[in-house]
C-alpha cells in the first residue's frame, strides 16, 4: 500500500487546525501510525451523498486538479463547492453590535473554526461541525470595508431588489429580511442537531456581546427514503456544475465551467475586484416556502390524460413535466412517460441530455420536456446555443427546512406548518447568476420562446395568476392557469463569502 501525505502548508493552515494539513484516507492512516493512536475526528461523513448526485472528488483528485489551475482549496470556504450535500444545517443571521470587538473575535474565535473546501473532502479531515461565514454589504461597511466588490446587487442588498424578483411585495417576507439590518450569516452543518447546537453554543459564548442574533433557520435533509429530495418529492442537487480546478471528472452532460463562474478573481471572472476578494463568492440566500399539500392536490386534480396512463400516472407525469425530472431524478427528456429510477440514480446518465433530438424541431417540440419546466428555464442547454453558454450558471447549496407533511395537512390539502427550501446559490455575479435565472428566465413568460409562460415551480408574477403552456405533451398549445404560487418567497439577503486569507488579512484587522 502506497501511503502519501500531501503536506500543503499555505499560511491559512495555521488557522484551520492540524487536520487540514493532511488530506485523504491514506494520510489519516499515516497520521495514526506516525503519532500513535489518534482518534479520527469523524468516522462518518457530515455530508449526505445520494446515488443520483455526482460524488465529490477525493481530496487527492481535487488537489491534483487544483494544482493544475492554481486554485487554493485550503483558502476557499467549504460550503461553496460541495453543493446540496448537507445533512443538518443552521443558518444564523446576525448583526454586528461592536465592530472593533467583533474584528478581534473574527480572527481569534471564528477563523480557526472556518471549514475549508479541502477539509470536507475526506471524512478523516472533516470537523464535527462545518462552520462558514458570509457578510452582507452593511456588514462589510460596519467593518469599515468600503471598497466596491463590483456587484451592484450585492451592494444594494436583497430587500432593495425585491420588486425585481417576482415577489408580491414584502407581506410574505420574514420581517428580519425587510431592510439591511442583517450583517452576516454563520452557516453550521453537521450530521446531528446536537453537534450543531454545541457548536453554536460555544461560538455564542466566545462572541459574547460583539454580535446579536437577528434570525435563524434550522434545515435538514428529509428522512429516508427521501434523503436528498426537496419537499415536493423530487431528488435535488443532481445538476450542479463541474468546476475546473476542483472537479476531477465532469459527468456526461454536467456543465464544465471555469472557477471564475463561481469564485471572484479566478479565470472566467472578468469584473474588477479588490485583490482580497479573490476566491470569495456571492451567497444568495432565499427562504422559499413550499405549499406541498396544495401542489399535490393540483397534480391530483389535473392529470395528463394520455392513452396508456392511469390517472395517478397522469398526475405524476404533470409533476415531472413541471420540474423537468421525475421524483427519482430521471430527466423527462430521457424518460418522457414514466419514471425510470435506475436512470435517475445513475449520475453517468441522468444529466446526459441537451433537449435536442433527431426528428424534433428544437424551437417547437415539447413532447419530451416543456420549455417552461424548471430545469429547462434555469438551464436551457441547447435552447440557447450549442455548445452551451458558459454564463447563467450557479452552484446550488441549499437544503430543505420544516417538517414532513402531516396526515392532517395531506387530508385537508392545506399547509399548516411552514416547510420549504433554504435556497443558497454561489456565483461570482449576482446579476449573471441567481438574478438571471430567477428574473430574466424563470419569471419571464416569453423565455425561451414567446407564450411558454413562467417556470411553474419558481416563476412568479408578483402574485398574479400564471398561465403556462407546453405541460400537456399531447397538446402543447393547451394552457394551464395557476392561481396558487406553490413556492412563496419569504425573502432573504445577498452575502459575500470571503476566502480565509481575506478574513485574516482584511476583514478582521
Ligand atoms: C422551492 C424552490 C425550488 C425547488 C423545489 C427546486 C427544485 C429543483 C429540482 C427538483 C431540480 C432538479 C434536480 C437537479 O437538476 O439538480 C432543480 C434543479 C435546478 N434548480 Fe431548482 N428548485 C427551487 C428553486 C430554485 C431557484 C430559486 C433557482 C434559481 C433561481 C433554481 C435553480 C435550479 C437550477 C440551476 C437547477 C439545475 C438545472 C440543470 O442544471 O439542469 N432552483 N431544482
Ligand atoms: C472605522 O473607521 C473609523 C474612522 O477611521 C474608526 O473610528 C473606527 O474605529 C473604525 N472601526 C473599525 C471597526 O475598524
Ligand atoms: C437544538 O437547539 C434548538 C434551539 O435551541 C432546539 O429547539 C433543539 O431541540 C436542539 N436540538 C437538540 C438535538 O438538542
Ligand atoms: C472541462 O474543461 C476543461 C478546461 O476547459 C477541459 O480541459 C476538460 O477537457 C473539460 N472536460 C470535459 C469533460 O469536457
Ligand atoms: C417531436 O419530437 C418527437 C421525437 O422526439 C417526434 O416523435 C414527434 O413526432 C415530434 N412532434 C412534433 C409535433 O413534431
Ligand atoms: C383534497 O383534495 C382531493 C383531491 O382534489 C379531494 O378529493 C378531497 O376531497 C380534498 N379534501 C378536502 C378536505 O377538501
Amino acid at each position: 500500500m502506497k501511503i502519501t501525505i500531501h503536506n500543503v502548508l499555505p499560511a491559512v493552515v495555521l488557522f484551520t487546525g492540524v487536520a487540514s494539513t493532511f488530506s485523504g484516507h491514506d494520510s489519516a492512516f499515516a497520521l495514526q501510525h506516525k503519532r500513535g493512536p489518534v482518534k479520527p475526528r469523524r468516522v462518518q461523513s457530515l455530508l449526505i451523498n445520494p446515488d443520483a448526485q455526482p460524488d465529490l472528488p477525493t481530496a487527492k483528485a481535487a488537489n491534483k486538479a487544483a494544482a493544475a489551475t492554481g486554485l487554493n482549496l485550503d483558502d476557499i470556504q467549504g460550503d461553496i463547492l460541495v453543493g446540496m450535500k448537507k445533512n443538518k444545517q443552521l443558518f444564523y443571521f446576525f448583526s454586528i453590535a461592536d465592530p472593533t470587538d467583533f474584528k478581534g473575535k473574527l480572527a481569534a474565535d471564528i477563523l480557526p473554526l472556518i471549514t475549508t473546501t479541502n477539509q470536507l473532502l475526506s471524512v478523516s479531515t472533516q470537523p464535527i461541525t462545518l462552520v462558514n461565514i458570509a457578510f452582507s454589504q452593511t456588514g462589510l461597511t460596519a467593518l469599515n470595508v468600503t471598497e466596491s466588490l463590483g456587484d451592484s446587487f450585492f451592494a444594494g442588498g436583497q430587500f432593495q431588489d425585491l420588486p425585481n424578483l417576482g415577489d408580491p411585495g414584502s407581506t410574505n417576507w420574514v420581517p428580519e429580511f425587510t431592510g439591511t439590518g442583517i450583517h452576516g450569516v454563520l452557516l453550521f452543518a453537521s450530521d446531528t442537531d446536537d453537534n450543531i447546537n454545541n457548536s453554536v453554543a460555544s461560538l455564542e459564548s466566545a462572541l459574547g456581546d460583539s454580535i446579536n442574533k437577528v434570525y435563524s433557520l434550522a434545515a435538514a435533509a428529509r428522512p429516508a427514503p427521501n434523503v436528498g429530495h426537496e419537499h415536493f418529492g423530487f431528488l435535488d442537487g443532481i445538476s450542479n456544475p463541474a468546476i475546473n480546478g476542483f472537479t476531477a471528472n465532469p459527468m456526461p452532460g454536467q456543465s464544465n465551467l471555469s472557477a471564475g463562474t463561481i469564485l471572484l478573481g479566478e479565470t472566467g471572472d472578468s469584473a474588477t475586484r479588490p485583490a482580497w476578494a479573490k476566491d470569495g463568492s456571492f451567497l444568495v440566500f432565499r427562504q422559499l416556502k413550499q405549499l406541498v399539500p396544495e401542489f399535490d392536490k393540483f397534480l391530483t386534480d389535473n392529470p395528463i390524460v394520455q392513452h396508456g396512463l392511469t390517472r395517478q400516472q397522469g398526475s405524476d407525469l404533470l409533476g415531472a413535466r413541471m420540474v423537468g425530472r421525475w421524483k427519482s431524478g430521471a430527466p423527462v427528456d430521457l424518460a418522457p412517460l414514466f419514471d425510470d429510477p435506475v436512470l435517475g440514480a445513475d449520475p453517468t446518465r441522468n444529466n446526459d441530455f441537451t433537449f435536442q433530438h433527431p426528428n424534433a424541431v428544437l424551437s417547437k417540440n415539447q413532447t419530451r420536456c416543456p420549455f417552461s419546466a424548471h430545469i429547462r428555464k434555469t438551464r436551457p442547454r441547447a435552447d440557447l446555443s450549442t455548445p452551451e453558454v458558459t454564463f447563467g450558471h450557479i452552484m446550488r447549496a441549499g437544503i430543505p427546512y420544516g417538517p414532513e407533511v402531516s396526515a392532517h395537512e395531506a387530508a385537508s390539502n392545506t399547509t399548516s406548518t411552514e416547510r420549504g427550501l433554504a435556497f443558497v446559490s454561489y456565483q461570482s455575479s449576482i446579476s449573471g447568476g441567481f438574478r438571471l435565472l430567477q428574473q430574466t428566465w424563470a419569471d419571464s413568460a416569453s423565455f425561451i420562446h414567446s407564450g411558454v409562460g413562467v417556470d411553474p415551480i419558481i416563476g412568479a408574477l408578483a402574485g398574479a395568476p400564471r398561465v403556462i403552456s407546453g405541460l400537456d405533451p399531447t397538446n402543447a398549445a393547451k394552457t394551464v392557469r395557476l392561481t396558487t404560487d406553490f413556492v412563496v418567497s419569504r425573502g432573504g439577503e445577498y452575502f459575500f463569502s470571503p476566502s480565509l486569507s481575506a478574513i485574516a488579512s482584511k476583514l478582521s484587522v
